[in-house]
């Protein structure tokens, strides 16, 4: 377990739902990349995905379980959070199957007005795949009050904004269809210049602002090919507004940075992939806790990583990793 201090002190706000004003326990998992049953149309397949395919047949297949994800949520509900958040990669090849199956799965997680969604590049995987999830997805991703929300405008709804007492849960989409062997993703100058004014009002309004994104903000955090094309136009918009918490997936790694703002250092974190076997070190399925408590004047962050190794003798054991530094 570690420790964050957030240096930005806030007070309460309107919500939808009864929220414990003074304590917040936020669930956050990604990248499970559900997978698609067996019997893919070869139409389906081209494109670019079918090099994802062979990726999958040969690789990702073994790595992400359904049985790993299965223990992994059945461990999540135990710790009863208050608001679960899912930044991207609910899918693999974008397929409307896949979507389905995600949808199936994000209504077993939990009702759309305590879990958050976020796009990730492979629910964007082809040109004619984007607005499907829009569709499938669209109300575990709106905005409060948002009810029926355009299929083929689906960067239109983004940034997204939840609030939950006094927690803004704000989402950010970086999903774009990308060339064969990238994962990039682009938030646009669009939804920036949004996403500014969101920060703006939400930071008037004193709410505690968490941010969703599927790409890691922070440049280096992972390779070329899968960059975030517009990180440095994000990170200006964050120096200029703020922000209390910036949450990523993508990386299939937990990573911790921290950006200047004018409140402060703004943690942020990412998390594995929910689903992973993990075969490589570090890379083993995760999700994270923050556990937010008001203070006099601040808010205090306590995160806690839920880890499984999943291997011969422990299957399906797990245990509790309190260090996201330590692998
Ligand atoms: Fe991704």
């Amino acid at each position: 377990m570690i420790s964050v201090k957030s240096e930005r002190a806030t007070a309460g706000a309107g919500s939808e739902l009864p929220v414990v004003a003074d304590t917040f326990v936020l669930a956050h998992l990604s990248d499970f990349h559900l997978g698609f049953p067996d019997g893919v149309g070869v139409r389906e397949l081209l494109n670019k995905r079918v090099l994802g395919y062979l990726m999958w047949r040969l690789r990702r297949r073994a790595e992400h379980r359904p049985e790993v994800l299965g223990a992994l949520v059945s461990d999540l509900r135990d710790m009863r959070p208050d608001h679960i958040v899912v930044t991207g990669d609910l899918t693999h090849l974008g397929l409307p199957a896949e979507f389905l199956r995600a949808r199936q799965w994000l209504s077993a997680l939990g009702p759309p007005s305590q879990v958050t969604v976020v796009p990730g590049n492979h629910d964007a995987y082809v040109r004619d795949a984007w607005g499907r999830p829009v569709a499938q997805w669209a109300d575990y991703m709106v905005s409060d009050g948002v009810s029926s929300p355009d299929p083929m405008a689906p960067l239109g709804l983004f940034p997204t904004v939840r609030i939950r007492g006094p927690f803004a849960v704000i989402g950010v989409c970086t999903a774009r269809p990308s060339l064969p062997l990238l994962a990039v993703g682009t938030i646009g100058r669009a939804q920036l210049a949004r996403l500014e004014k969101v920060l703006e009002t939400t930071s008037r309004q004193d709410l505690y602002r968490i941010v969703l994104i599927h790409h890691p903000p922070v440049s280096g955090t992972v390779t070329w090919h899968r960059r975030l094309t517009d990180s440095a136009a994000f990170r200006e918009v964050l120096a200029r507004q703020g922000a209390e918490l910036v949450l990523h997936g993508h990386a299939h790694r937990t990573f911790m940075h921290q950006l200047s703002t004018p409140a402060g250092k703004v943690p942020v974190i990412g998390v594995p992939s929910a689903s992973a076997l993990g075969r490589t070190a570090g890379r083993g399925s995760r999700y994270h806790l923050y556990h937010l408590r008001r203070g006099d004047h601040s808010w205090d962050l306590r995160i806690a990583v839920r880890a499984y190794p999943f291997n011969e003798k422990s299957y399906p054991g797990r245990e509790t990793l309190l260090d996201p530094f330590s692998s």
